[in-house]
Formats: structure tokens, C-alpha cells, sequence
């Protein structure tokens, strides 16, 4: 029997991934490549909606993306590996699929009317509206049963499923509708600093984030720094002490370990300890990712050939699913 089919992407949008891609994303695909056909984009038309793009460094930060996945522990071998627009067909079916989305189903995407009321929708560009339909696009090209991703994303899988189910039963039964999987521990990671919003690469400031290509003595003093509550116990609670249990979390998603255990281990301990045993985890995880890293960027004629026979293999499954897609809404076929 065929593997099940497993797709989720990343954007370049900045030069290294951080702790919270790394934990909510990376470690459950590395996971799930040996029992998955595994498609793993690097998108980079997303990339272009956000305000803060550079067209000098989205090329190096594409690559730096894809020795990052390899340095996470990718293998080419296994999975398909490969940069959305060397791919045309998903902007084509993103048309396809802006024809039977909602201009309010759309409008309610928390990206969209998040940033809207934020800085106005007059501010705010069709790209960034139409953001969760090219990631639907992306999703059902490929016919994916499963879409690993951090809990963030649940909103977009949702609208994936909604569009395929829609496009079926109007069209007839092209698309897999495939299913949202986030990790048990390390699905929403937050900020060291403000230990009650996501770890994001919009951040104000850089010293809440880890970074994935920070050197260790940096991760370890943006451990040590990290916000913690009042009170001096290592307990696992949310409400009364996100910043612990922000900590917890990472350790326990890293080292494997229960949060009960984990509790255990630091009882009578105090944070300083607590943080110290956090920061040796999190270092120890992360220094093989970044030295690996700068040895697959000394050579980026090889990561761009990996990523053309990655985007090979994924043009050529694409194009079956586009053509049924095209076949499905009465497109004249080209002879
Ligand atoms: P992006 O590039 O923002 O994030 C990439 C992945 O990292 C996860 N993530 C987190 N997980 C835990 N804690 C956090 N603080 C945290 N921050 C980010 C995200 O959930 C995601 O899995 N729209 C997507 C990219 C995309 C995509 C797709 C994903 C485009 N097409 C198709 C899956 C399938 C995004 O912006 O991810």
C-alpha cells in the first residue's frame, strides 16, 4: 500500500528559524518522514505578502531555509524538498480556488483582520488577503491527508478543508480534504519576554526569540534572561505563571520528558537552576542544527540542485492534480 501523503511549507522570511518553528513544526516532520510520502515547500510567494520583504535578501534566505530543513534532519532521499514558485501550478490553482472562497470567509482569516485592525484594511494588499488561499492551493495540490504545522495555523487547515469539501461536492471528487496534526508539546511557544504572546519573527524586540542559527552563548543568555513569575516554584500553570511554564514546555518538548517529571526534577530547586538545565537542553539540541547549517550553506550550488529535483518530482504530481482540477471546472483542454 502507498504512504499517506503529508505537505507543510515555511516561509524565508528571515535568516534563521526560530525555537518555536523549530519545536512546532521541524520536529514533527523529521518525525513523520519515514511513514509519509512527505512534501516539505519553502514558500517564498508567501513570503512576498509581508510588509517587512527585501528582494536582496530572499534569495540567500530561501536557501538558508533549505539547509535549514536539512540541517533539522530532512532528508532528500526520503522527502521532496523544494521552493513554491519553481512550481508554478500553485499560483494556478490558487485562481481556481479564490473563485469559490467567500469574500467574507476570507476577511475573517486572523492574518487579514488582525493586521486590518491593526493598521487599517486600507493598508493591507489583495496578496496578504488571498494568503490562505495560496496555502490552500499549496495543501490540496499535492492531494495531502495530513498537514503537520504549530497550532497557529489551525485556522488556515480549517479553510483548506472547507474549500476541498466545497470544490467537491460542486465539481465532483478531486481532493483528498486533509487534516490538520500539531504536536503534542511545543504546538504554540512563547515569547521569553512576553511569555503571553507566540514566539514570532515579528517581534518587537529579538531578546524573547531563539534563534536557530544564534550562537549558544547568545540561547543561553536569552534563557537565563527570560521572563519568570513571581514566587520561586517550578509549576506548570498557564494563567499564574505563563513564563515557567513557557520554559517547561520547551524542556519537556526537547528532553521528552513528562511536565510532571519535569516538575519533580526542579522541586526546592528554584529558576536559576530550572533555567540553567533549559538553556544546557535547548543548547545542546540546537549547536549541531547551526553548525550544520553553515557547512551545507559553504556550498549552495548543491542546495540548489537538491531543490530542483525536488521541484521536479513536485511539478510532476502537481500536474495531475491541476489538470483534474481544470478537466473538473469545464476548462477547454489545450490540444
Ligand atoms: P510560518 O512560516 O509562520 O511558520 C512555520 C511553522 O512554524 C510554526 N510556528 C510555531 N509553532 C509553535 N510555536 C510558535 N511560536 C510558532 N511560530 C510558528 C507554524 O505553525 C508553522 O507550522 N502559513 C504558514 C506557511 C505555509 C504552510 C503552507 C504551512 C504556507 N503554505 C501549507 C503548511 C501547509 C506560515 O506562515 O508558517
Amino acid at each position: 500500500m502507498s504512504k499517506p501523503r503529508l505537505f507543510s511549507g515555511i516561509q524565508p522570511s528571515s535568516d534563521s528559524l526560530h525555537l518555536g518553528n523549530y519545536l512546532g513544526a521541524l520536529v514533527q516532520w523529521r518525525a513523520m518522514q519515514n511513514d509519509y510520502d512527505a512534501f516539505f515547500c519553502i514558500v517564498d510567494l508567501h513570503a512576498l505578502t509581508n510588509a517587512a520583504h527585501d528582494p536582496k535578501s530572499l534569495p540567500a534566505a530561501t536557501r538558508g531555509l533549505a539547509a535549514q530543513y536539512l540541517a533539522c534532519g530532512i532528508e532528500p532521499g526520503k522527502s521532496t524538498l523544494y521552493v513554491q514558485s519553481h512550481v508554478p501550478a500553485h499560483t494556478e490553482l490558487t485562481w481556481i480556488l479564490n473563485t469559490i472562497t467567500g469574500f467574507g470567509e476570507a476577511s475573517r482569516m486572523t492574518q487579514f483582520k488582525d493586521k486590518s485592525q491593526r493598521f487599517g484594511t486600507e493598508n493591507q494588499t489583495v496578496g496578504l488577503f488571498d494568503y490562505p488561499v495560496l496555502m490552500a492551493a499549496d495543501i490540496l495540490l499535492y492531494q495531502a491527508d495530513v498537514v503537520p504545522v504549530g497550532d497557529d495555523q489551525t485556522q488556515h487547515v480549517e479553510l483548506t478543508r472547507n474549500l476541498a469539501e466545497r470544490f467537491n461536492s460542486r465539481f465532483g471528487e478531486v481532493f483528498t480534504v486533509p487534516k490538520l496534526q500539531t504536536p503534542e508539546e511545543g504546538a504554540r511557544i512563547y515569547d521569553l519576554q512576553e511569555p503571553t504572546s507566540k514566539m514570532s519573527k515579528s517581534a518587537a524586540s529579538d531578546a524573547g526569540l531563539i534563534w536557530l542559527l544564534d550562537e549558544p552563548s547568545v540561547t543561553r543568555k536569552k534563557i537565563m534572561r527570560a521572563v519568570t513569575d513571581t514566587g520561586s516554584e517550578v509549576r506548570f500553570d498557564r494563567g499564574e505563571k505563563p513564563g515557567v511554564s513557557n520554559l517547561l514546555e520547551i524542556y519537556t518538548a526537547i528532553t521528552g520528558q513528562t511536565v510532571a517529571a519535569a516538575e519533580a526534577e526542579f522541586a526546592g530547586r528554584g529558576y536559576g537552576d530550572f533555567k540553567r538545565a533549559v538553556a544546557d537542553a535547548v543548547v545542546a539540541e540546537l549547536e549541531p542544527v547551526r553548525t550544520r547549517t553553515l557547512e551545507l550553506l559553504d556550498d549552495p550550488a548543491e542546495l540548489d540542485r537538491l531543490l530542483a529535483v525536488g521541484a521536479e518530482h513536485a511539478a510532476e504530481v502537481a500536474a495531475g492534480t491541476l489538470k483534474a482540477v481544470y478537466d473538473a471546472v469545464g476548462l477547454l483542454p489545450r490540444r
